[in-house]
């Protein structure tokens, strides 16, 4: 999927650029590559010259701080990660709008062969031209298309920088799965899955606020692989995949009281991923910024570890199993794994000392607790005695 994506673009005039590293290069507003058009963000703000007017990437994306923050719905939705990767076509200043939504519905319906029926598409409300487009050029059937508002259908890469609205792709899963199409009340449910975001960027947000134009009006999609692949493969949780199914297959081998649908496992496959490409990306374990995101998905990981009844190190050994998955199409990996397997097994030693035990106060806690909640004296304690980040603590 991922090479039928890159030659669908490359073969309609766009440079395949490589993936950038998930620290963003001279990039203060944000914590982690978030999104494909990070590393064009200059050429986007008229900053920079770009050498190519197309291009197209397979960018590794982490969403686990920040505007785009899918960490606390890993384990509970069927389709969030705080890894993933993200394909996406961009034009500075070349094409706009007809294009690039002609190229997706090819790709899509023709080159992946995804019936048309199965496509929803969202427009931003007043956003008439693409509504246009949509259905006088693709001919998509009306009671297909939704008017959405700006919290769904404008996309802002963090809480400055260049910004538009989008148009997104959403592929219904079918009634047997819960959840209502975009724009409804039951939206959040996993049936209707946005797999591609078409957005027209036209805008920068400073930090006062103001939005400018940008020099040319451009284009930046991004397409989630797992999504894409869970829709291809037939299966209606991204967790089922090729791309998991050996990594939770491993996972399960370590904890043999569990079986391949517990969710701690799809957890556990996702945090190894995260945990391992930033440190192959050069952030370590610390206390603050971004080595701190990392150490809270580190001890994330081994708590639901602790929770398949795990009392050894564990987590350090799924850096093999992934790099056997994943090195092939990211050589940063293979390269640093002996790095990655000594950084995470350091520090799922230092906080095995204090897991348990702290398991044991918060659940005694959770146990007399009427209404959910526990009082924060003792999610300090826990946090200042025992290493349990607050939102560990929480989830
Ligand atoms: N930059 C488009 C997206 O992340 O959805």
């Amino acid at each position: 999927i991922r090479s039928t994506f890159l030659d669908y673009f490359q073969g309609n005039g766009h440079r395949v650029v490589e993936s950038s590293p998930l620290v963003p290069k001279d990039d203060p507003t944000l914590l982690f590559t978030n999104a494909g058009m990070v590393q064009f963000k200059d050429f986007f703000l008229g900053l920079k010259k770009p050498p190519y007017k197309r291009a197209v990437s397979a960018q590794r994306c982490v969403r686990a701080g920040g505007k785009h923050n899918d960490l606390d719905n890993v384990g509970f939705t069927a389709r969030h990660h705080t890894f993933f990767e993200m394909l996406g076509n961009f034009s500075f200043g070349d094409y706009f709008k007809e294009e690039a939504i002609l190229y997706s519905w090819e790709l899509l319906t023709e080159v992946l062969g995804i019936p048309k029926s199965k496509l929803w598409i969202t427009v931003l409300e007043g956003d008439d031209e693409s509504a246009n487009l949509w259905l006088n050029k693709i001919g998509l059937e009306k009671e297909r298309l939704i008017y959405c508002g700006e919290s769904d259908n404008f996309w802002m890469m963090g809480e400055t920088g260049p910004c538009g609205p989008c148009s997104e792709i959403f592929y219904d899963h079918g009634p047997s799965v819960p959840g209502g199409p975009p724009g409804s009340a039951t939206a959040d449910g996993d049936r209707f899955v946005e797999i591609w975001n078409l957005v027209f960027m036209q805008y920068e947000k400073s930090s006062t606020g103001q939005m400018s134009r940008i020099p040319a009006p451009c284009v930046d999609t991004g397409m989630g692989l797992e999504r894409v692949s869970a829709v291809l493969q037939g299966v209606t949780n991204n967790y089922d995949i090729d791309l998991f199914a050996k990594l939770i297959s491993g996972c399960a081998k370590i904890f043999p009281e569990s079986d391949v649908s517990n969710n701690s496992l799809k957890v556990i496959a996702d945090h190894i991923r995260s945990c391992s490409f930033l440190i192959a990306d050069g952030v370590l374990p610390s206390n603050e910024g971004r080595g701190y995101v990392l150490r809270r998905i580190i001890r994330r990981a081994l708590r639901h570890g602790h929770k398949l009844g795990n009392k050894e190190l564990f987590f350090y050994q799924l850096v093999e199993l992934l790099v056997r998955e994943m090195g092939g199409a990211y050589s940063v990996l293979s390269e640093k794994s002996d790095l990655l397997a000594v950084t995470l097994k350091s520090e799922e030693e230092r906080f095995l000392e204090t897991l348990d035990h702290g398991m044991k106060i918060l659940l005694e806690h959770i146990k007399k607790s009427k209404n959910k909640n526990i009082a924060g004296e003792v999610a300090f304690q826990l946090y200042d005695t025992y290493g349990f980040p607050v939102d560990l603590t929480a989830d």
